[in-house]
């Protein structure tokens, strides 16, 4: 995954020790309030599932995620753009090729855009290969009288609505292990074995071209599709046009999980969530005194916070304390998610408080989780508008702060989906019945994303004009 020859160790080479990690304080969490976690009934079951999670191999590499930090750090500093983006929530019947390809596919060409466009490098980040545990807003969900638990990701319980499917089932954890293996072995090759080739991304440039809704984009897209030509004739062939890093991230929800995969790195003895590179903690979950911050507190990954539009600048300055003592760079990205509306009156306070403390952690926006609605059909969407809106918001806060937009944090999909209303192609309600596939929340779909990474180019290169 890590493709970079100047790095001083091998990919694959940091062993880690077997086993479930023994150091200081990793157990600390366990003393503190814990919400939305899963009521496993059957003990057993559940010793069994910590076992074997405990002393199966890592997925990432300490080596691989402390290049992440380094790359975050670029990005907090206005040197790179991050670019994060997946389901909201995985499932395991999803975990096919072509679902995962089309989704590595969209986040590459998304990436190309920006890199092209705003001549920044960006850091590719999947929601993918992990992203499992949902939390929700109420345990029991109602149907027709029946009461049975909510759906808390497939990493917990299934999403049919029966007794059995809806039991929390420790095996499930094993599930989504075995799952994110496969679907990072997928993503490894296809990120280092040829399938992110620059000289391919031509055919995805005219396929967009082609629709006259695009012709705002045709220039910046005919530009790329030259470049790439241009270098590929001239005969330029190092390796950064073939082979990609791409890191995985997911919200560190599930406290038993995470610690059964956190694992001691041979080389420094500092204790390593392996179940991704980059964690975050959700907006639900962000609670000072919380179990889920102090976990995450004790384990070297960057880590993300999501903040909401009830976040006080005194809460993030307290998060950065706690999750960032030394200031280490890379270390703390914040994920807005204020929505359209009000991250222009509630991101400048936070922004500046932080700004005025002499941190700096990396400010990303996640312009989904503020903005969404419920259709008049019944049907959980976003509008396509009102997402860019708040991203334009974000940029706007950040200029006028003089910090850096760092980051882009979205739910997409590479498939053909209709599930977030507009798009220069746009989705209308009428659509839903056929296409709305996801089991949580609304995905751009493949033409929304890349329209999403058009508009976040223009921000980025032409900070002054309104996109
Ligand atoms: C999510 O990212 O899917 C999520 C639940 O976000 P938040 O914690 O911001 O609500
Ligand atoms: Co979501």
């Amino acid at each position: 995954m890590i493709s970079d020859p100047t790095t001083d160790f091998p990919a694959f080479g940091s062993a880690q020790s077997n086993g479930a990690a023994d150091y200081p304080g990793l157990d600390d969490w366990r003393a503190k309030p814990v919400s939305q976690q899963p009521t496993w009934e059957d003990s057993a079951e559940f010793e069994s599932a910590m076992a074997e999670l405990s002393s199966a191999p890592p997925l990432v590499f300490a080596g691989e995620v402390d290049v992440l930090r380094t790359q975050l750090a670029a990005a907090a500093q206005g040197e790179a753009f991050l670019l994060q983006g997946g389901d909201c929530a995985e499932t395991f019947a999803g975990a096919t090729a072509n679902k995962i390809s089309a989704r590595v596919k969209t986040i590459l060409q998304m990436a190309v855009v920006l890199t092209y466009g705003a001549s920044l490098p960006v850091v590719k980040m999947g929601r993918m290969a992990g992203q499992f545990a949902k939390p929700r807003s109420s345990d029991t969900e109602t149907r027709d009288g029946v009461t049975l638990p909510s759906f808390r990701g497939e990493i917990v319980n299934g999403f049919d609505f029966t007794p059995e499917s809806r039991r929390h089932n420790p095996q499930r954890m094993v599930q989504a292990y075995n799952t994110s293996a496969a679907t990072l072995n997928l993503v490894r090759a296809f990120t280092q074995g040829g399938f992110a080739d620059l000289r391919s991304v031509h055919a995805w440039n005219q396929g967009f071209m082609k629709n006259p809704a695009y012709s705002r984009y045709e220039e910046l897209a005919g530009e790329i599709d030259r470049a790439v030509r241009f270098m590929d004739a001239a005969g330029v062939d190092f390796s950064a046009l073939r082979r990609t890093d791409f890191f995985t991230a997911h919200e560190a929800l599930l406290l038993d999980y995470e610690r059964a995969l956190t694992r001691i790195d041979s080389r420094s003895g500092l204790p390593y969530s392996t179940s991704a590179h980059f964690l975050w903690i959700g907006e639900r979950t962000r609670d000072l005194d919380g179990a889920h911050v102090e976990f995450l507190s004790k384990v070297r990954n960057p880590i993300g916070v999501k903040l909401g539009p009830t976040t006080k600048p005194e809460d993030a300055l307290a998060l950065i304390d706690k999750l960032d003592p030394e200031r280490e760079p890379g270390r703390l990205t914040f994920i807005t998610r204020m929505g359209a509306g009000r991250i222009r009156e509630y991101l400048p306070a936070l922004v500046e408080a932080v700004r005025d403390s002499g941190a700096q952690p990396l400010w990303v926006t996640d312009p989904m989780h503020g903005n969404t609605v419920t259709a008049a059909n019944g049907y959980k969407t976003r509008r396509f508008d009102d997402v860019m809106d708040e991203v334009r918001g974000f940029f706007e806060v950040h200029r006028a702060a003089g910090t850096y937009p760092g980051g882009l944090h979205v739910e997409m999909t590479g498939d053909d989906v209709a599930e977030c209303l507009g798009g220069s192609d746009p989705i209308d309600e009428s659509a839903f019945a056929d296409r709305y596939e996801t089991l949580v929340d609304p995905r751009l779909n493949h033409q929304q994303s890349l329209e999403m990474a058009f508009l976040v180019t223009e921000a980025l290169s032409h900070p002054d004009r309104s996109v």
